[in-house]
């Protein structure tokens, strides 16, 4: 089971500190939480934890609502996908967030975000290129039996891949079981269950956690932010051919996967 710490913080706009008069506000937003929290213990929590960590409460309140109001908003542009036996559910990918809601995009590169997740993970984290339709994305849970089983979130990069998930909307059942620890040789398998309410996160090492969202009930509503971090944004060609095909097809539509790729396909690709 993952380990939860109460830090919600309320009081999104803190005066600035010397110095940060130039700071954004979802940077000076993110600053006051992060400062808040136990850095150190958090650090090692994630590294006993196989590059696990959850948090119950992280973003201020202000930003969760803006966030589940953005949610909302952007019912219409779901695109709908059902792979038989693995997943069904609803995606908005980062191209449709950076036209219809770009405040997403801004807490995506928060510096005052980043940096913490860089002291908590102990890499140097780059967002994903401008291509990567997963970079930030919007996930839904609103018809009976949407859920994603079994699976890692694979890196098809040079590097490690981060995922920070990030609660929005949850009026479900919906539960992420996950399996702390199954690709160490010699070490026992940890399984844990959490329901991330609004305003929790959670962050893992993509090709480490084993992981599903249980099925949602009928008349349930739930929709998760995910945000992915790489510590190398390179990707041989035939990764990413693999990548967006498997994109197209699973999450978020040929039209979104491909709409800027003319130059992605296999041989030339450059990244
Ligand atoms: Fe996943």
């Amino acid at each position: 089971m993952g380990v939860a710490v109460n830090a919600r913080v309320d009081d999104a706009n803190p005066p600035a500190r010397a110095g940060q008069a130039a700071m954004a506000p979802i940077d000076c937003a993110l600053d006051a939480v992060t400062r808040r929290l136990d850095q150190q213990r958090l650090r090692e929590q994630f590294v006993e934890q196989g590059a696990f960590l959850y948090l119950d409460a992280f973003l201020p309140s202000d930003v969760t609502a803006g966030l589940a109001d953005s949610a909302r908003a952007l019912v219409p542009a779901v695109n709908r996908n059902y792979l038989p036996g693995h997943k069904q559910g609803g995606s908005v990918s980062r191209h449709t967030i950076d036209r219809l809601a770009p405040r997403i995009a801004e807490l995506y590169r928060s510096r005052a975000l980043i940096e913490w997740l860089e002291r908590i993970t102990g890499d140097r984290l780059l967002p994903s290129p401008d291509d990567d339709p997963h970079a930030y994305a919007l996930y839904y849970y609103t018809r009976e039996g949407d859920h994603i089983g079994w699976h890692y979130d694979t890196s098809y990069y040079e590097g490690r891949r981060y995922t920070l998930l990030i609660g929005v909307i949850d009026d479900t059942s919906c539960r992420l079981d996950y399996e702390l620890h199954t690709r160490t040789p010699g070490a026992t398998v940890v399984a844990g269950s959490i329901q991330y309410p609004p305003g929790a996160i959670v962050l893992f090492d993509g090709d480490k956690l084993r992981h599903r969202i249980t099925p949602s009930k009928a008349g349930e509503m739930r929709v998760s932010l995910t945000f992915e971090y790489v510590t190398d944004a390179r990707m041989r060609p035939w990764r990413r051919f693999v990548s967006n095909m498997k994109d197209a097809i699973a999450y978020f539509g040929f039209r979104q996967v491909f709409r800027l790729r003319g130059a992605s396909l296999p041989g030339k690709d450059t990244a």
